[in-house]
């Protein structure tokens, strides 16, 4: 019995940051945002307040309903997320608070970009062993709130943006169906290349005012080492999913790539070979959401009619930790 995807969902704020918004808060133009990454805007939150979890809500809702399927359905929740509500706890058991699922179990995991094919794994995992039926696995992230809008994080601060994406993983029906292949992979090396320093329970105190002053509260990116990592890493470990799979490029229907950088991707699917008319980029509106690109991105192509059941998708993503993966299912 294989695992697969019974519905997906995604939800946005409604606040458009378009880069010439960007431009009035910190020296950067359209021009080079547009030139090296492919993004024109991102949304943000409407107001403090919003955290991860409510933009699960919207997404996880819109999930459940495209399995034909209710909120009484979940088992568990896995939340993928590296911008969580809080601290602690978890952004799982907010969100499986709001959606009135009280004792359901809620797992959240920090694994950045990965976050998503990381949760995928483990649902998979559990829906296979017969521990559990149906797993809402959300991917949701607020950037904004935690990006530097000055000279000082313009290069991290344009990337970007906030949303919400949501899957539920059941048992597949047809034995042709489901989650063919996943492979996951992380080398710390790169910790510090793309990191959040402070607050740090490495440190005593956690946060000074000195740290603030240097902005160590900011994630902090070495850009040119994580395009060379993601450039190698998401072709190596893409056709090894699709070794494991058994499948080639051509007969990929619909590639969903992590959305980082449209340069990024482009030279991910030229070395595959797989087409673009193949490939979601939906970055141009939404920057990098992080944990929540690749089900935003399943969801909004499904509803484009991009893919359908019987579909061969395939799914791969790099990020913070380092951590990449990669995955193939038959929708
Ligand atoms: C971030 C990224 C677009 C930067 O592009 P780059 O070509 O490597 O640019 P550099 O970092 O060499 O910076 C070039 C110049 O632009 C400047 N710059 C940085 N951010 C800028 C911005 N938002 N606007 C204008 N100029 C900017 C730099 O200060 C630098 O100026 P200098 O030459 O005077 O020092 C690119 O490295 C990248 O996409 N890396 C991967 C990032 C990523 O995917 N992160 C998320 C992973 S999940």
């Amino acid at each position: 019995m294989r695992s697969t995807i019974l519905g997906a969902g995604h939800y946005v704020p409604s606040k458009v940051v378009t880069n010439h918004d960007l431009a009035k808060l910190m020296n950067t133009t359209d021009e080079w945002i547009v030139q090296r990454t492919g993004i024109k805007e991102r949304r943000y939150i409407e107001h403090s307040g919003i955290g991860a979890s409510d933009l699960a809500v919207p997404a996880s809702k819109m999930a459940l309903e495209h399995a034909g399927l209710t909120e009484k359905d979940v088992d568990a929740i896995i939340f993928a997320t590296l911008s969580p509500d809080h601290n602690f706890p978890g952004s799982g058991c907010f969100l499986g608070h709001k959606l009135g699922l009280g004792g359901i179990p809620a797992l959240d995991v920090r694994n950045q970009c990965t976050g998503f094919l990381y949760g995928l794994s483990i649902a998979d995992a559990w829906v296979r062993a017969g521990v559990y039926k149906h797993v809402l696995l959300v991917g949701a992230e607020v950037h904004s709130t935690g990006i530097e809008l000055a000279d000082r994080g313009r290069d991290v601060a344009v990337l970007f943006g906030d949303g919400a994406g949501a899957v539920v993983i059941g048992a597949a029906t047809d034995p042709e169906q489901g989650l063919k292949s996943i492979e996951l992979h992380a080398d710390g090396a790169g910790a510090k290349d793309l990191w959040l320093e402070a607050p740090a329970s490495a440190y005593d105190p956690r946060l000074t005012h000195q740290m603030i002053d240097e902005g160590k509260h900011f994630p902090a990116m070495n850009g040119k080492q994580v395009f060379r990592w993601a450039t190698e890493k998401m072709p190596e470990v893409s056709k090894l999913a699709l070794d494991k799979a058994k499948l080639a490029a051509a007969d990929v229907d619909l590639f969903v790539p992590h959305q980082a950088n449209l340069r990024i991707n482009q030279m991910v699917g030229a070395k595959l070979g797989i087409p673009e008319e193949k490939t979601v980029a939906n970055i141009e509106k939404y920057g990098n959401t992080t944990a929540a690109t690749i089900p935003l991105g399943l969801s909004e192509a499904w509803r484009e009619g991009r893919c359908r059941r019987g579909s061969n998708v395939l799914f791969a993503a790099f990020g913070s930790g380092f951590t990449w993966g990669a995955a193939v299912l038959k929708l």
